[in-house]
């Protein structure tokens, strides 16, 4: 079964039959809000809102270990991440959607690792490849399938957020390497890595990064939000897919 994690526009996956709701608890609090639990074209998924059904958690103050840790608990084969980035390079524009294999940490002050304590035996995991590969290539196949065209990969720069960035940050990003810019992707995908959980991410891009495109003077908000609206049904026939056609 697969979860998926939500974000902004795609707090309730509007094809999703739930079946029941369930509040969860977990060493490291509550999750960022009840999973549901139902079929996505009759196949069993977990669906979980990152930022709350009614989208008050804010990026730095999501409960990413209990969000996962949960997961876990339900022996879920997978997570995709549903995220939406503000896009650096020259062509990823507003309305893409990308699956990066490539990710910067940008942020600071966020839970982000289980192995805090001194009586656990810690591993240091192995995150040359963030994302699953083999997770990440479904996600494509599935995309190809349903002719909703994606990217194959980018490098993601996670920042701390909840304000967007400078113009200064985003050359600086670029300069870095990275070619979207989003909010949640740290601790998010390092903590699914430590619990042994595949996880890949579907970005998708709702504005050009600032001091790009038409965010020269700054981010237009309205149209983030229909440009978030207006990728929901891709995102969806992709997770569609990617459900039925291998049946996990
Ligand atoms: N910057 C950071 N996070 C974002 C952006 C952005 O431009 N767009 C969507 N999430």
């Amino acid at each position: 079964m697969l979860a998926i994690i939500g974000g902004r526009g795609l707090t309730e996956l509007a094809s999703l039959e739930i079946t029941h709701r369930q509040v969860m608890r977990t060493p490291y609090g509550e999750p960022s809000g009840a999973f549901l639990f139902g079929t996505l074209n009759q196949h069993e998924v977990i669906f979980l809102a990152r930022h709350g059904y009614g989208h008050t958690i804010p990026p730095h103050m999501v409960n990413y270990r209990a969000n996962l840790w949960a997961l876990r608990e339900q022996g879920v084969s997978g997570v995709v991440s549903v995220a939406t980035v503000g896009g650096i390079r020259a062509d990823l524009t507003p309305g893409v959607i990308v699956v990066p294999d490539q990710i910067i940490d940008y942020t600071h002050g966020r839970d982000s690792t289980f192995f805090d304590t001194r009586d656990t035996r810690y591993s240091n995991i192995d995150f040359a490849l963030p994302y699953n590969p083999e997770l990440r290539g479904r996600i494509l196949r599935a995309a190809s399938l349903v002719q909703q065209p994606c990217v194959d990969g980018g490098v993601y720069a996670a920042t701390q957020g909840p304000r967007l960035d400078s113009i200064a940050e985003v050359n600086r990003y670029e300069r870095d390497g990275a070619d979207m810019v989003g909010m949640t992707g740290m601790p998010e995908t390092a903590l699914a890595m430590e619990l042994e959980l595949k996880y890949a991410t579907l970005a998708v891009v709702v504005n050009y990064a600032a001091g790009r495109g038409d965010s020269q003077q700054g981010i237009n908000r309205e149209q983030v939000s229909a440009i978030a609206s207006a990728a929901v049904e891709r995102v969806r026939s992709i997770l569609e897919c990617l459900v039925s056609c291998d049946g996990s």
